[in-house]
This record gives structure tokens, C-alpha cells and sequence, in this order.
């Protein structure tokens, strides 16, 4: 018999079934090197069911994948970094298995897709970081917990993104009272401040009319700080978690997340736009939205705006629309001052003055007048943040720089009359 904890089996498991919003869709199975995914006959016959993702609509043919990779929506849902590399080992197998590795994190993925191997029963894992307060928590202990190799200790959500995150509760804050899923992100060691820096700029975005999730500071009883994200791919209903639809530039473009620094920004918007006009939301207001996250993006010196930092979710209500910002952060202190974007914007990456914006805006449908306007609000708002950059804890040389560059850019993105 094996342990609930044991994951090394996974490697010998040939099916397992994939659910939405709880219900049974289909079923991934390996072929071989092959994995293939095929929706059941009930499901297809069900015409008010949604298909599992923009890029598998609902057929009867199969959607396969070669090289023991999964279909790309299924690779996009997969740790990425130091906590693939732990699941890896914990299941004896390679990276290259995705079918595995999936399975051992299938339960609780970002979004509403559940995968299971086959008869498994679904059902929400324990959040790794269950604590409502942290005043008595290790996060350095949590930080080695989060990339052990040993099967024990794993977290069993799937939270794609390099940096170091355990799935965790929402502390529940004196304004809130909430508490939900959440992703609790760690400081790490090679990188000073970065929750600090995080937080910082997403209260700024937050201030600048840009949306964002509920998320708090929080310090372990060493003084070590992490920062707490509220999910917005789960609300609580009737006292129940429910999970929401959620996708990536890189699902959405049926793109495996190697391609994240691959695509274009242009591209990125594009698809998503498209996708939640295919999912009833309005196309105008997506696109502005993402290019009011790439120009605040650009304002404050986050090179790390990939294919997989924006995303679309299907609201309670069922209409499709962009998520809230996240991983919003300057990477600039840690990048030696010279870190283009991510992506670049009809080519160009750097020295991103209003003029690009405009004529970006233009290229996307976005007319110059609303453009203008999301720009003003941004850099007005802006304006007290630039002399606040200290409160990240960055020193005195740093603090001076980060000012100066967001004030620079602040003065290349003021519209114009052109
Ligand atoms: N608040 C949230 N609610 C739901 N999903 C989220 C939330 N924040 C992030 N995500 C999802 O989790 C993924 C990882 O989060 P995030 O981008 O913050 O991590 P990261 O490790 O900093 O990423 P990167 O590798 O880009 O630096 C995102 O790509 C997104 O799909
Ligand atoms: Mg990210």
C-alpha cells in the first residue's frame, strides 16, 4: 500500500481524470511519450458546459502532446524553479515528465481545473501555511519546507512562478476580517526586500485606480517578512471555496511556459482581449487595462512582465475579464539598472516614452483620448509615491536611484500633444 504521501507512484499511473469547477471533463492518459487529453462523451453531450480551456475546445477528437510534455494549457498550470526541481525529485522522475509531476500537484491548481489520477475523489488540499497569525512562524523554516525534495513535506498546490510561495490562508486583517486562499510569497535570500518591493508597488497601483488583490505584509517571529496575496481565482460562497476560471497569455496562446519571455507584449494582449471577448467581457476595457499595467509596469522598472504575469479569470457572475495585477515589483535594483521589458511592445523594450504608448494604444483599438486619460490618472497618482520609495527599506543609494528613474520616466510618459 502506498502513503497518501508517497508520490513516487505517479510515475507508473497511465490515467488520470481532469475536472472543471468540480465536474468531470475528461481524462489525460499517457500514450507512450505521448500524453493525451480527451473529453468524456458526457461532458461534450452537456452543451451548458464550458470547455477546460480557451485552447481545447470542446470535440471529440484528442489533443495530444508529444516529448512527455502535457497540452500546453496543462504545462502552464505546473510549479516553475526550485519547487519543480523538489516535486521532481520527491517523484523519482524527470522534468520532462509532466504528466507526473501535474499529478502531484493536480488538486489544487491556479484556476478551476482539478487533475487526479483516475477514481481519486477531488478535494481541497490543506493550505500549506494554515496560521492566523505569523508572529510564531518560521518563514526560513517554511522557505526550506517549500523546496524539500522529501514527499512529506510538499505542498501540494500547483502556484506556477519561480519565486519561492506556499499556498497559505489569508490572515485575517482588522479591516477584512476575511480570511481565503491565498499564496504566501518568501523573501528570497539572493534577492533583499522583494516582498517589501512587491507590496509597495502594488499599494502604489492600487492607488494609481490599477486593480489588484487584497495582500499584507506580514513578519515571522525572527523579524523575516512574506507577503500574503488573497486568490482571486477562489471566492467563498455559501462557506465554500469556489474556484474561478483563470488563464495566462501563455495558455491562452496555446504556448508552453518557455515561451514566456518568447512572446510579444502586443501578442500577449491581443489573445487575452480576444479571449474574454469570447467569454462575453468587453475587448476595449481588457485592452486598456493590460496597457495600464504595462505602462505602470514600465514606470516603475518591472523587466519581469512575461506571459505568464498576465492573466484573464471568469468573474463570479461568469463574464471573463483581466485578473487583478500581480507580481508587480521593480526588478531594476537587482538587474544592475538595465533591465528592459519582459516583452517587448511593438518592438521596442526600453526608452518606452508616451509617444509608443499612443501609438501602441492605437495599433490595439485603444483611442489616444482614453489612452491619455489612463495615463494622466496613473502619473498623477504616481506623484506623492515617488518621494515614498524609501518605505521599501532599500538603502539611501538605491532609494535615490529607484526616485530618480520613476521620476524620469514619470516626465517620458506624460501625454503630449504629438
Ligand atoms: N492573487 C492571485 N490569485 C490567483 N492567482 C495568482 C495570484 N497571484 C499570482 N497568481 C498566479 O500564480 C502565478 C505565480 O504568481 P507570481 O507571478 O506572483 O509568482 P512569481 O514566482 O513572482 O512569478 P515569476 O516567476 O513571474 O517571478 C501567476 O503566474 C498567476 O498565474
Ligand atoms: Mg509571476
Amino acid at each position: 500500500m502506498t502513503r497518501p504521501s508517497d508520490i513516487t507512484h505517479l510515475r507508473t499511473v497511465e490515467e488520470a481524470d481532469v475536472y472543471k469547477a468540480g465536474i468531470l471533463a475528461g481524462h489525460l492518459r499517457r500514450e507512450r511519450d505521448d500524453v493525451v487529453f480527451t473529453y468524456i462523451d458526457h461532458y461534450l453531450d452537456d452543451s451548458a458546459a464550458p470547455p477546460v480551456a480557451f485552447t481545447l475546445p470542446k470535440r471529440t477528437d484528442a489533443f495530444r502532446a508529444t516529448g512527455g510534455s502535457v497540452p500546453p494549457f496543462f504545462a502552464g498550470l505546473m510549479p516553475e524553479g526550485l519547487r519543480l526541481t523538489a516535486i521532481t525529485r520527491a517523484a523519482r522522475t524527470s522534468e520532462d515528465d509532466h504528466f507526473s509531476i501535474l499529478l502531484a500537484v493536480g488538486a489544487d491548481t491556479i484556476g478551476d481545473i482539478q487533475v487526479l489520477s483516475t477514481g481519486t475523489i477531488p478535494a481541497d488540499p490543506q493550505p500549506l501555511f494554515d496560521q492566523s497569525d505569523t508572529t510564531s512562524a518560521d518563514f526560513t523554516a517554511l522557505f526550506t519546507r517549500a523546496t524539500s525534495t522529501n514527499a512529506e513535506e510538499l505542498d501540494r498546490t500547483a502556484l506556477p512562478g519561480v519565486q519561492i510561495k506556499v499556498s497559505a490562508q489569508m490572515i485575517s486583517t482588522p479591516i477584512s476580517g476575511a480570511r481565503g486562499p491565498a499564496i504566501l510569497k518568501l523573501n528570497p535570500p539572493e534577492y533583499p526586500l522583494l516582498v517589501e518591493n512587491e507590496n509597495f508597488f502594488l499599494d502604489m497601483a492600487h492607488e494609481c485606480g490599477i486593480h489588484v488583490p487584497n495582500h499584507q505584509l506580514a513578519a515571522d517571529r525572527n523579524g523575516r517578512t512574506a507577503l500574503f496575496v488573497d486568490r482571486f481565482d477562489r471566492i467563498i460562497e455559501h462557506g465554500e471555496v469556489r474556484r474561478l476560471a483563470q488563464e495566462d497569455a501563455c495558455q491562452v496562446l496555446g504556448r508552453y511556459p518557455a515561451a514566456k519571455y518568447r512572446i510579444t507584449l502586443q501578442e500577449a494582449i491581443k489573445a487575452l482581449a480576444d479571449a474574454v471577448t469570447t467569454g462575453r467581457g468587453s475587448h476595449l476595457v481588457a485592452t486598456l487595462q493590460m496597457l495600464e499595467i504595462a505602462a505602470f509596469s514600465y514606470l516603475i522598472g518591472n523587466g519581469d512582465l512575461h506571459g505568464k504575469n498576465l492573466s484573464i479569470r471568469q468573474n463570479p457572475a461568469g463574464t471573463w475579464e483581466v485578473t487583478p495585477a500581480y507580481d508587480l515589483l521593480t526588478t531594476q535594483p537587482y538587474m544592475s539598472w538595465n533591465d528592459p521589458m519582459a516583452l517587448s511592445l511593438y518592438g521596442r523594450d526600453a526608452k518606452l516614452a508616451y509617444r509608443w504608448w499612443a501609438e501602441a494604444a492605437t495599433r490595439l483599438g485603444i483611442s489616444i483620448r482614453a489612452m491619455n486619460r489612463s495615463l494622466t490618472r496613473i502619473l498623477d497618482a504616481s506623484e506623492s509615491w515617488t518621494n515614498r520609495v524609501a518605505e521599501i527599506g532599500f538603502d539611501d543609494k538605491i532609494t535615490h536611484r529607484l526616485t530618480t528613474l520613476i521620476a524620469e520616466r514619470r516626465e517620458q510618459l506624460r501625454p503630449s500633444r504629438v
